[in-house]
């Protein structure tokens, strides 16, 4: 029985207990977080010892993984203090909210030979890699990419989500995932332009995010690419258009694909692959019921029980590397300039 043990137990921990719950080789050991009654909560549900100090508990549980749910200015200690004890680590992401520290933990965590696997929950998604395999015939050459969420309106999220020095807003927050996602599918980007605006409330003492906020890219290999993303938007959504000279491709980060190919034959590839929809020449993958964050967690057990770490889908240093453009993309909003990676 696998023991598993929690740094921080707020929003989305409780997703990952959810699904460890459901696992009959895997035990929720000990639950830490700095306020007492978060963990207490958490304990009621899910089980577990409660700690407030998460080396206290590392040295007392000796858990045999760590999931590592704090805002990302809380990673390199925690980090480090589960290397030196040889204990894995799902850390979410980002990897860091600051480049200097991801710098300094990226060297601490090679140098005590650490496995972490950071949480760019798309990466694992099945849809992602029907994608990757649709698209090995078919040269990209525009991306798209839209997020849009309502938590400026609704104020809906923990107060440190809006202070950008702790949080990054919108960009370093949520958009990292689609930047993330298309760096694994289309490689590095080598240069960025952005602008950003607050339309509907004003920055002020701890409201510093950009409420909307647009970026154009150039990929190394020539792709022309774009993400635009709003906090005062009616809905949650995401979507991401890839435009190919053979087809289109749209993903929803639920876990949908939808592709269209007009002059798709009835024997083409994508009939093999995807399921014909009534309109023609539009093909769909449809995900099923789990939910996305299973499959990252499948993988990192996984990795924990076998001890096999060359499946990895994002170790520190690659998280660090979608890092690294999303603070780059940062540079240029704020900056209001070209920024080359
Ligand atoms: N993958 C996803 O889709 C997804 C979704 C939501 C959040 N996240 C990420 O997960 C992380 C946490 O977000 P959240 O929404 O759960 O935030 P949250 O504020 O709900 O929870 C964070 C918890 O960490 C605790 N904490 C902070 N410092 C601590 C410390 N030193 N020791 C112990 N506990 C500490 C806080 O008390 C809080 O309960 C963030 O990095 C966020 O970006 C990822």
């Amino acid at each position: 029985m696998m023991r598993t043990a929690f740094i921080g137990t707020g929003g989305i921990a409780s997703v990952h207990l959810r699904y460890l719950k459901m696992r009959r080789d895997v035990r929720v050991a000990a639950l830490c977080d700095m306020k007492r009654e978060q963990a207490v909560k958490r304990q009621q549900e899910f089980g577990g010892e409660v700690f407030t100090d998460y080396r206290m508990m590392l040295d007392q549980v000796k858990p045999d993984a760590v999931w590592l749910c704090t805002p990302p200015i809380v990673r390199r200690e925690p980090l480090l203090a589960c290397a030196d004890r040889g204990i894995p680590v799902f850390c979410e992401k980002p990897a860091e909210r600051r480049e200097a520290e991801a710098a300094a933990t990226a060297g601490g965590l090679t140098k005590r030979k650490a496995h972490v696997q950071i949480g760019y929950v798309f990466r694992c998604m099945p849809a992602v890699q029907q994608l990757r395999v649709l698209m090995r015939d078919d040269p990209i050459h525009l991306v798209q990419s839209f997020y849009g969420c309502n938590v400026s309106l609704t104020m809906e999220l923990p107060a440190w989500f809006y202070d950008k020095a702790k949080s990054g807003g919108a960009l370093v927050d949520q958009a990292t995932h689609n930047l993330d996602l298309l760096r694994y599918l289309f490689g590095e980007v080598k240069e960025v332009r952005g602008s950003a605006r607050n339309p509907v409330h004003k920055q002020r003492k701890g409201y510093t995010i950009d409420e909307t906020l647009g970026l154009v890219f150039t990929f190394a290999s020539g792709i022309i690419g774009t993400h635009v993303h709003t906090w005062v938007g009616d809905a949650w959504r995401n979507e991401l258009v890839f435009s190919g000279e053979k087809r289109l491709y749209r993903l929803f980060p639920g876990g949908r694909l939808v592709v269209e190919q007009p002059s798709a034959g009835a024997h083409n590839k994508l009939s093999r692959h995807l399921t014909k929809t009534a309109t023609k020449g539009v093909f769909e993958f449809q995900p099923g019921s789990r939910p996305i964050y299973e499959y990252e967690n499948e993988i990192f057990l996984k990795m924990v029980k076998t001890g096999d770490w060359s499946i990895n889908p994002c170790d520190y240093t690659d998280g660090w590397k979608s890092l690294q453009l999303t603070l780059a993309c940062d540079k240029a909003l704020t900056q209001d300039r070209v920024v080359r990676l």
